[in-house]
């Protein structure tokens, strides 16, 4: 394996009239070439922070601190001049959401809009009517069944699944190493959403880039996620391999996710179990563990003390005083958050 991306010691705040908004506190992780990385976690964890830093699109009150590094290749990316962000964003990275109709321009025909990106990043030189065939292209490799009709179409004259298709298709017309998807199928619905996460599977496979799919469904990354990097309250508390983090999960916080993913194998009218709670107050983060009011299994040491990082060997990391070697387990389940929900 290669490292694409290295993120190291990651921390950002926003500096807000209430005071410091700690949204990343001091996260890093790497992104392997061609493979799809996971961050979940709940909303307000700090996903979209991540990946917005990852672009160099953190605004004011937003601040990126001081010891963070983004290395892209080798190179630290916060030290990017704007003309080095323009070549970056959308021709080595591209980045699709979660609302297509948001990011898409209503204004403009789908077509246009597909075009426009291969235009700012034309280093080969294409003529206007090869550019066109690319991103006719690039619609029919998406999927969409009459390419050359919808190329003449408005966002708004499709459906939510073909928006998410056309935004798919003008993220990857530059052929980027990364493409970082930011709960992409959240506003669909479950079919649809199946569809969009194999057609992005298929997509990696036939060019080869890495994904970082962001989102806050556990139950999404199952099959689709080579590494698993699960955050709360601005840090990592357990990352892992897929097989890790799904057959050896070691974090309660990882477990409570487990168990708030909809178990298609079971009664369906089961109800979805939500973690009970809530995530604490960014301005103000507990400098112990920050999941421990929530947790079922804290211990007077989790309130007092942050737990460190610990390597469990197959690059498995976990912070969680369960894992020190003194912690009574007794009762604890260690083995049974496991195991993919199909
Ligand atoms: N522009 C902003 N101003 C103030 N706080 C922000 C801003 N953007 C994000 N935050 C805060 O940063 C934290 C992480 O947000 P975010 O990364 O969007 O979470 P999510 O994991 O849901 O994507 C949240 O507490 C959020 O309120
Ligand atoms: S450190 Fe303690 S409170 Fe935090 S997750 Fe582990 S057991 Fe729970
Ligand atoms: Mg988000």
């Amino acid at each position: 394996m290669s490292t694409l991306v290295n993120v190291k010691n990651l921390s950002v705040s926003y500096f807000t009239y209430a005071g410091e908004v700690q949204s990343v506190r001091g996260i890093s992780f790497d992104i392997e070439k061609g493979k799809t990385t996971a961050l979940v976690g709940e909303s307000g964890c700090g996903k979209s922070v991540t990946s917005k830093s990852l672009l160099g699109l953190i605004e004011k009150p937003g601040v990126i601190k001081e010891g963070s590094q983004i290395f892209y290749e080798g190179k630290n990316i916060l030290e990017f001049k704007d003309k080095e962000w323009f070549a970056f964003r959308g021709k080595e990275c591209s980045m699709i959401f979660q609302d297509a109709l948001v990011s898409l321009n209503p204004t403009m025909m789908v077509g246009k809009q597909i075009m426009e990106n291969l235009q700012n990043h034309n280093d080969a030189h294409l003529s206007q009517s090869e550019i066109q065939k690319r991103a006719q292209e690039m619609l029919d490799l998406v999927g969409i069944p009459d390419s050359h009709a919808c190329m003449n179409k408005y966002p708004h004259e499709l459906s939510g699944g073909m928006r998410q298709r056309v935004m798919i298709a003008t993220a990857l017309i530059t052929n980027p190493k990364l493409l970082i998807a930011d709960e992409p199928t959240t506003a669909l619905d479950v079919t649809i959403q199946a569809q969009i996460l194999e057609l992005m599977k298929q997509l990696q496979k036939k060019l080869g880039m890495a994904i970082i799919m962001i989102t806050h469904d556990l139950g999404v990354v199952a099959d689709i996620a080579d590494e698993i990097v699960v955050m709360y309250a601005g840090k990592i508390v357990e990352r892992g391999s897929n097989e890790e983090i799904f057959y050896n999960p070691r974090h309660p916080y990882t477990w409570a996710l487990m168990n708030s993913v909809p178990r298609l194998d079971l009664d369906n009218k089961q109800e979805l179990v939500t973690i009970e709670g809530s995530i604490p107050d960014m301005i103000n983060p507990p400098k112990s563990c920050a999941f421990c009011s929530r947790c079922p299994y804290a211990m007077n040491i989790c309130a007092e003390y942050e737990p460190e990082t610990v390597d469990l060997g197959n690059g498995h990391q976990v912070a969680c005083w369960l894992t020190d070697p003194r912690a009574d387990i007794t009762g604890v389940p260690f083995h049974t958050g496991g195991g993919k929900h199909e």
